[in-house]
């Protein structure tokens, strides 16, 4: 046997085996692949599939399952782990437990029934992941508070929810659960019958679900104490794609050492494996793997795991996890707490703090401290920690004389981290263990600082370690360590220099920060980007550690001034916990809810498909069992943004054992020209590529893995072209798509209306040119002009792409596959094809999110698969790995855009506004035209503007074509008008709240499309919003704050919505439905909508039990299919509810048309139970079958009442609006750019709801999904057209820490829809998305209260704030665009840089030499900041001494793509 080993380690044991879900699986040689992953073990092999794949690097959580073990010792213990990265292998010994095993058939475990009760479920796709959390949580703890509920979470994504109702299900077994909160009526039975609802004994309290609990309990006793607690060695060999992989697992040092020595001896390669959270990473996306291989995991080696406490430090083995570090450095900080030994805990406390923010609790539980440290990331949060504190690693190898080992001591400085990811640990070496010292006195301080993108689960941008001793006052000895300043962790030996001999006090921070100037530059075009965000960090961290440190000591606080006390408060400092706190509202039209029965239209009933959810047994695509023959594939897509291709080598694919075929554009039997509108898409390219990620076709193999090594072994040749990337590219280029086909040739729209009769008979932006020029001469007009940006977003649904292809006879086919829209995915096969439609069946039961995502693209992979399939003549699916997907599908389209806008001085009424739109849509067209379209219809947002001119192009790039998601272009298009409502609003001297206020659309007046509004719900809202959220009050409680706080400032902001509501295309305003009534009282429901967690089916079967008066348990809807309802459009626009629920109750009628003498004749005279209803029913439709009745019937529904013909400009393009208003409060750390949403206070306009629950998860959801959009979420291209941002590592969505601590949400009340809609409800999905922008203004105000003090330390002449607010003297640059080389304020006129204004008002006050006073605060000029607000955005927009003296430009305006790569 190939790489067998001789000695102690040779009776290696040879089986694998553990548990799954109580069953025991023993796996011999060869019975599996050691490079499978337990998700893959669990999905493949076990067909367990309630366990997801949502991103494969473990950043998602989606993948979660408790892995229960013993210790040596013999302890129990539970885990969550991240199945996609844990080897199969690493499960040997131990039991896995899976969202499966923890209900039967017929109880569900109280944190499953929880979710699903609290409607913490919308797509499901994430559910399994956050129930496994929790019950990891539930088995480890028998007590738990809210925070240990929230905290837990901080490896779990979910994209649909807005997280309150996931954290509000399971704090309802925290013993601390808050109570006396206003719930929503349905989140009321989160206790499920329980008779108290708090803690986790009262789940086992009273109900049957208690009884069965504690026989599952017993039962998983049972299992648990067979787990052994010491195993022999494991060797165990298989194979991986056809070549060996040995994986072996020692117990002692020396096993390891051997293990070592023979591969060295022999040459063969071996990696070293403990968590395993770098290496699968390093394998799957750097591909530095070569086999054969052999994996040593030290996961189980006796000397690797100890932890031993010494006098002046702790020795850790390395192969410890970081919870565990995490869980012993707090244990004993709290133990040199109560001893009053305050300083001895400082070096372990930051060691805490920092750990905290380390990934999630998933990836901690496994990953080790010696994989952090020999991984040498450049960016490691731990090792700058070691190199200050001046830690020292043990390494061991095996000395000559065979059996002895030998030790090496190093010290973690500058000779260990040599390179990038460099590391000096020999080859026959392995990282035993690692001293971390204590503070040798009181006088020696410690503290570590991280700053990310995104708060939890994310890695560092910049992170420091610092330490300095002081004797007396004097400093005699400093270390400042930092990660993301250089290829490897760093130290700053200038600045130890530059302390050494001096007193601690404020003084010596001005120099300390010249040199760290210095010793710290980045050049603009370091890799990584952001290079005067980096250098401002360290600066900043610099700062806070001074302050912390005289915080510390009360002989040294006297340096910390007034207001600068909150800053202390950081990340990984004093971090506050805030539990997530919120109410939600909502009122049932008036009526008789209570006497219909059980889920019917206007109720709050739980969504349909929660229960299976919450179990793992809601099937999406890739759930369904293989069938027999079916074959996977994998894209092979373009590298080159624009190309020629030279040739396609697919003959190295050919030997990779499992491959099938490689199917390209020669293949296609039907036309290779397709497109979502225009067919302007190549299937598979043929002569030229034009973005990176372009298929150019499909490898097929027996299994995923072999597909996906066969498709990089396929060579492709490129002779590259000029590409253009960005939209000022295009714009230099006028590379434009034209509006066809209504409007061809035409590269520009135009939306407005300008009612000046003089300017009437001119084109309208020409007539707005005229005017506005008019405007700008009179004196008592405010102008404002700018451009503002705002960037991409990534749809990031859990369920990413997946598609399955089934052929049959006669050229029959089933696609199911995961989509919005079957019709255009049955098109789509059907034109590859060359076969008719009616043969082609295209099926989708559910979605795991789609958001627009999935609206036109998903159809296009169907039809690569399709090709592949009707070559092959078998069945196939394509499902996309999260990176292919995010690097091929498209994303929310970036808007640049140029506005100008003017005002009265005097009544402060808009007067007129234009705007020019320039939206990316890519390479094709997709659906960018009416995206665009959508911006311009909502650029005017909430406000009655006279005279405007709204002007979009479609920008032709050559990146992924751009496409729907949820608000498609409205938000863009709202977000630009409430930018110039901020600039205008600044340049009238007043705020956008109270310019907005002015401005409101009122009932009666013209939009700039020429619809009339005949509602003005947003009016009514603000005033309401206003009293709810207590605005003036807070409002003046922030100012008192700002003005006490230099370096933490909040904002408060409100926002409002208005969203046209129908397709802008008229024809796409239709839907059908089937409904069968069965002569047991059930009726089958189907409609063209699709379900993707907004709960539409749940609201169209609440439609259908109202229509025949029986409860929502009769109604059944199984899938959307083609071959039900035909020539459907696709769920979108927020009109699946009103559309298919009006088709839908067509159908009804038409049924109760003749059924309704049989229901008369079988009635009670007053039904009282659902049972009888349903019995009732079932009487009826017995009797008419027997009187061949018609016991089916289609419906359908065509809006009425719209049309737009853009040619003419006339009709009216929206059925109605939906309306809402946000109020949010915002606090900003201006030191580091970070942010936390305080408050939310949401009033949203659903009409008469339909489902008041579901609605409200649709405005929580929609909010959190904006606040991303507006704040931390960024999609970054490389300058080559690649995308960087293509993972959950380097995309960051919110989180539940990133929601609002307090988040309020409410329905209008009494306010049905005036139009006639279904159940006078209005639609919901995408309207409330934009009000998450209210994040960004609330930012944007705490921005400018920063601003204002670094103005007034400025004007103030003696002002010298060193280190802190600005010093006059050191001034450079204090504009977005206006630089100033001078040592002393420029005061000459910079507005006009860049376009947009900037300090001319201040500066002139400045000029007069009036010292601002806090009563009468100078109020800073507008500002561009694009969107999203991110920590960078945020920081550098915050001015000061610090951010000031690094930057050395316009840091953002002209690199909307900052090349990162
Ligand atoms: C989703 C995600 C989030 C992450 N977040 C963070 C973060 O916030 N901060 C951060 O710093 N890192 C982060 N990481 C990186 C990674 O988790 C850590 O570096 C982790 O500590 C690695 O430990 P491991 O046991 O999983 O290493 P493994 O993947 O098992 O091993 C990595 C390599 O380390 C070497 N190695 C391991 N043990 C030894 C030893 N005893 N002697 C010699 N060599 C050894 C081997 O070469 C091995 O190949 C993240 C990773 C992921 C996937
Ligand atoms: S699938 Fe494992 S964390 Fe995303
Ligand atoms: S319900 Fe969480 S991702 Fe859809």
């Amino acid at each position: 046997m190939e790489g067998s080993v001789e000695g102690s380690v040779e009776d290696l044991s040879s089986t694998l085996f553990f548990w799954v879900n109580g069953k025991r699986h023993d796996l011999k040689h060869d019975k599996v692949d050691p490079e499978m992953t337990v998700l893959e073990y669990l999905r493949q092999k076990c067909r367990l599939t309630g366990t997801k794949l949502g991103c494969g690097e473990g950043g998602c959580g989606a993948c979660t399952v408790m892995v229960s073990s013993k210790t040596r010792s013999g302890e129990l213990v539970h885990k969550s782990i991240n199945a996609c990265l844990a080897p199969i292998c690493s499960l040997h010994g131990t039991a896995v437990t899976t969202v499966e095993g923890i209900c039967s058939e017929k109880a569900l475990h109280p944190v499953q029934q929880a979710l699903s009760d609290s409607h913490g479920s919308q797509c499901g796709y994430c559910t399994p992941g956050f129930v496994m959390s929790m019950y990891s949580l539930w088995m480890n703890r028998d007590h738990f508070n809210e925070s240990d509920i929230e905290d837990g979470f901080d490896g779990n994504l979910c994209r649909c929810t807005g997280y309150r109702p996931i954290l509000d299900a399971f704090k309802t077994f925290a013993d601390d659960v808050h109570e006396g909160r206003e719930s929503f009526p349905a989140a009321g039975h989160a206790c499920n019958g329980r008779k108290k609802c708090r803690g986790k004994e009262a789940a086992y309290e009273g109900s049957a679900a208690g009884e069965w609990l504690k026989s599952h309990d017993a039962e998983a006793k049972r299992l648990f104490d067979k787990l052994p607690s010491s195993l022999p060695p494991l060797h165990y060999v298989g194979r991986h794609l056809g070549s060996p992989v040995e994986w072996y697992s020692p117990n002692t040092l020396i096993d390891v050492l051997q293990i070592i020595r023979h591969h060295h001896l022999k040459n063969l390669p071996l990696r070293l494996v403990v968590g395993n959270t770098e290496r699968r990473i390093e394998k799957f996306f750097k591909r530095n793997h070569q086999y054969p291989l052999s994996l040593l995991s030290t996961s189980r080696v006796a000397e690797l795991l100890e932890m031993h406490w010494e006098e002046n430090g702790v020795r850790i083995g390395c192969s410890v996890d970081l919870s565990t570090v995490l869980m012993s450095f707090e244990e004993k900080a709290n133990e040199f707490r109560r001893a009053n030994l305050e300083w001895k805990r400082r070096i372990l406390q930051a060691y805490v703090n920092q750990l905290r923010w380390f990934a999630g609790t998933q990836i901690r539980n496994v990953a080790s401290l010696g994989g952090n440290i020999v991984t040498a990331s450049p960016i490691s949060d731990l090792n700058p920690l070691h190199v200050a504190a001046g830690c020292t690693l043990r390494l061991a190898s095996l000395a000559e004389s065979v059996g002895e080992v030998s030790y090496r001591d190093k010290r973690l400085d500058k000779n260990f981290f040599t390179g990038y990811r460099k590391v000096d640990v020999r080859p026959n070496e392995v990282a035993v263990s690692l001293f971390i010292p204590f503070p040798r006195d009181s006088d020696e301080f410690f503290f570590g600082f991280k700053q990310c993108r995104r708060r939890e689960d994310d890695i560092a941008i910049v992170n420091a370690g610092m330490r300095v001793k002081l004797s007396g006052d004097i400093i005699v000895d400093s270390c400042f360590s930092f990660g993301g300043m250089a290829p490897f962790t760093i130290c700053c030996p200038a600045l130890s220099t530059y302390f050494a001999g001096k007193p601690w006090s404020r003084e010596i921070i001005d120099g300390a920060l010249e040199v760290m100037d210095k010793a710290l530059h980045l050049p603009h075009n370091v890799p990584g980007g952001q290079a005067e965000y980096r250098q401002s960090l360290t600066q900043s961290f610099l700062f806070k550690f001074f302050l912390q440190v005289s915080a510390s000591s009360h002989r040294l606080s006297s340096a910390v001034q007034p207001g600068e006390e909150s800053c202390l408060s950081h990340l990984t400092n004093n971090f506050v916990h805030e539990g997530v706190r919120g109410v939600q509202h909502s009122c049932f039209p008036s009526g008789t809810a209570s006497q219909e029965a059980k889920g019917q239209a206007g109720q709050s009933t739980k969504h349909m498909a929660g229960d299976l959810h919450v179990t793992g047994k809601a099937v999406y695509t890739d759930d369904m069992p293989l069938l027999p023959d079916e074959l996977h594939c994998e894209l092979l897509v373009s590298t080159k943004a624009r190309a020629k291709i030279v040739s396609i080598d697919a003959s190295a694919a050919e030997l990779v054992p499992g491959f099938v075929d490689f199917t390209s554009a020669k293949d296609i039997p039907g036309v290779n020209w397709v497109g979502s509108i225009l067919p302007d898409e190549e299937v598979f390219a043929t002569s030229q590529v034009y973005c990176v990620g372009q298929p150019l076709g499909v490898v097929v193999a027996t299994s995923p893995a072999a597909a996906k090594e066969a498709m990089f072994a396929v060579k492709v040749a490129y002779e590259e072209l000029p590409a253009v990337i960005s939209i000022e590219d295009a714009i230099h280029e006028r590379s434009y798509f034209d509006f066809g086909p209504a409007l061809p040739h035409q590269t520009a729209l135009t939306v407005g209306r300008v009612t000046s009769e003089r300017h009437r008979h001119m084109d309208k932006a020409e007539a707005l040119d005229a005017l506005m020029k008019e405007l700008s001469e009179d004196d008592n007009v405010a102008i404002a002009e700018g451009e503002i940006y705002l960037g991409g977003q990534e749809h990031f649904y859990l369920e990413p792409h997946a598609t399955r292809v089934e052929p049959g006879e006669n050229d029959e086919y089933i696609v199911t596959s995961s989509t919005q829209n079957p019709s255009k995915t049955q098109k789509l096969v059907s034109m590859v094809l060359g076969v008719p439609r009616h043969k082609i069946v295209s099926k989708c039961k559910r979605m795991g999110g789609g958001f627009g995502g999935k609206e036109t693209r998903s159809c296009f992979f169907s039809a690569y698969a399709a090709v592949a399939s009707h070559k092959l003549k078998r069945p196939l699916r394509l499902v996309l790995d999260r990176d292919v997907d995010m690097a091929t599908s498209g994303q929310r389209h970036a808007f640049l855009a140029r506005y100008k806008v003017a005002a009265d001085k005097t009544t402060k009424k808009l007067l007129a506004a234009s705007v020019e739109l320039f939206n990316n849509g890519g390479w094709s067209t997709d659906l960018s035209v009416p995206v665009c379209e959508r911006a311009l219809f909502h650029c005017e947002n909430v406000y009655f503007i006279p005279n405007t001119s709204f002007v979009g192009h479609v920008c032709k790039t050559n990146i992924p074509s751009n496409t729907a998601f949820r608000g498609f272009g409205g938000p863009q298009g709202m977000f630009v008008c409430e930018v110039y409502m901020d600039h205008i609003a600044r340049e009238l001297g007043t705020t956008r709240e109270a310019l907005a206020h002015e401005n409101l659309y009122r009932i009666g007046q013209i939009t700039p499309y020429g619809q009339e509004l005949d509602e003005d719900h947003v009016f009514v809202m603000w005033q309401k919003i206003l009293q709810t959220s207590d605005y003036e009050n807070r409002r003046k409680a922030i100012e008192q704050f700002n003005l006490a706080n230099r370096y933490v400032k909040r904002g408060l902001s409100i926002v409002g919505t208005k969203f046209g509501m129908s397709f802008t295309k008229t024809f796409m305003n239709q839907a059908g439905a089937l409904v069968h009534v069965y002569q047991d009282g059930t009726v089958l429901v189907t409609h063209g909508g699709t379900e993707m967690g907004q709960g539409l089916h749940t609201k169209v079967a609440q439609v259908a039990a109202s229509a025949f008066d029986i409860p929502l348990s009769a109604i059944y809807i199984s899938e959307t299919s083609t071959d039900k309802v035909a020539n459907t459009h696709p769920t979108a626009a927020s009109v699946g509810s009103d559309i298919n629920g009006f088709a839908v109750l067509e159908a009804c009628r038409k049924i109760l048309e003749g059924l309704g003498p049989y229901l008369s004749r079988c009635r009670t005279p007053q039904p009282t139970t659902d049972e009888e209803r349903i019995s009732t029913l079932a009487k009826a439709a017995t009797l008419a079958h027997f009187d061949r009745v018609n016991l089916s019937a289609n419906g359908f529904y065509a809006t009425p009442d719209i049309s737009w013909d853009w040619v003419k400009y006339t009709g009216k393009p929206f059925y109605y609006f939906g309306h809402g208003v946000a109020c949010t409060e915002v606090e900003v750390d201006a030191l580091t750019g970070d942010h936390k949403v305080i408050r939310a206070d949401v009033l949203h306009d659903v009409g008469n709801s339909l489902n008041p629950v579901i609605d409200i998860g649709q405005i929580e959801g929609a909010f959190v999904q904006g606040l991303g959009l507006f704040t931390i979420e960024q999609v970054v291209f490389n300058n080559n057209g690649h995308l960087f941002t293509k993972g959950p590592g380097t995309y960051k969505i919110p989180t539940a820490l990133d929601i609002p601590r307090d988040f309020r949400v409410s329905l209008l009340p009494n306010a049905p829809s005036k139009s006639s809609t279904i159940h006078s409800s209005k639609g919901v999905g995408e309207p409330p998305l934009f009000l998450g922008s209210s994040a960004y203004f609330a930012i944007k105000n705490a921005c400018y209260a920063a601003q204002r003090d670094a103005l007034a330390s400025l004007a103030s002449h003696s002002c010298k704030i060193s280190g802190g607010g600005l010093s006059q003297g050191t001034t450079r640059t204090l504009t977005n665009g206006c630089e100033s080389d001078e040592d002393t304020i420029d005061t000459t006129d910079c507005a006009s840089t860049n376009g947009h204004t900037s300090l001319n008002g201040a500066q002139s006050e400045l000029q007069t030499g009036d010292p601002p006073s806090k009563a009468s605060p100078l109020s800073p000029p507008y500002f561009r900041m694009d969107g999203g607000a991110t920590s960078e955005r945020i920081r550098l927009s915050c001015w000061d001494d610090m951010n000031v003296r690094v930057r050395k430009g316009d840091f953002d305006a002209a690199r909307h793509w900052a090349p990162l790569a």
